[in-house]
């Protein structure tokens, strides 16, 4: 038992020559960890790259934005046309707002694809203003209907849902 103590006692304070095999041991558990070390960072070097979104993410999660802006407005349309009760129309509304105003960083990335055409890059200025201004216009919709009822709110969407004005630009419907 006195032994087992006394070996950790001298590794503490350095202890030489009575313990050489003990400093071997060390020195070889140095290198495996160092080599442990290593190879962890070289697979996380080539695991990195792996982690950032492909081309093919990029479209879908701009897609997935853009169905649930669909979901949420013909949500409203169906409230609107007196088939559902108004009960959630501000709740959609705020839905829409927000989706509104996370969709411009969706389209940053410049990858064509989907039914995205290239002019949304190409004519970045007029997209970006449009997104903008969607995101404005529902932001305000929403906060009418928060500040003045379901009604105050519903009366200013039909303006606020720029959807086909930009659709009829920049993207082409695949069939
Ligand atoms: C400022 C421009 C702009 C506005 C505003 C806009 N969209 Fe879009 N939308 C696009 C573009 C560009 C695409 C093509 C995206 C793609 O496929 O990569 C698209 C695609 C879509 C799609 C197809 C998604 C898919 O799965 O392929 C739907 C559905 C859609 N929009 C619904 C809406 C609705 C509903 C609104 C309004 C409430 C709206 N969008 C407002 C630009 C806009």
């Amino acid at each position: 038992l006195p032994d087992v103590n006394e070996g950790g006692a001298c590794g503490a304070h350095g202890g030489r020559g009575a313990h050489r095999h003990d400093d071997k041991l060390e020195n070889s558990q140095m290198r495996a960890l160092s080599r442990i070390a290593l190879i962890m960072g070289i697979l996380l070097a080539a695991l990195t790259p792996a982690v950032g979104a492909d081309e093919k993410d990029v479209v879908e999660y701009r897609e997935h934005l853009m169905k649930t802006l669909h979901e949420q407005s013909e949500a409203l349309g169906q409230i609107l046309s007196g088939v559902i009760p108004d009960d959630n129309a501000t709740a959609h509304m705020d839905q829409v707002a927000l989706v509104a105003s996370l969709s411009l960083k969706a389209f940053e990335a410049k990858v064509p694809g989907g039914e995205a055409k290239p002019a949304v890059w190409s004519n970045w200025p007029d997209f970006s203003k449009r997104m903008n201004e969607f995101a404005q216009k529902t932001a305000a919709a929403a906060k009418a209907a928060h500040d003045s009822g379901n009604e105050a709110g519903l009366a200013q969407l039909s303006d606020a849902l720029t959807c086909k004005s930009c659709h009829e630009l920049y993207r082409q419907e695949k069939k």
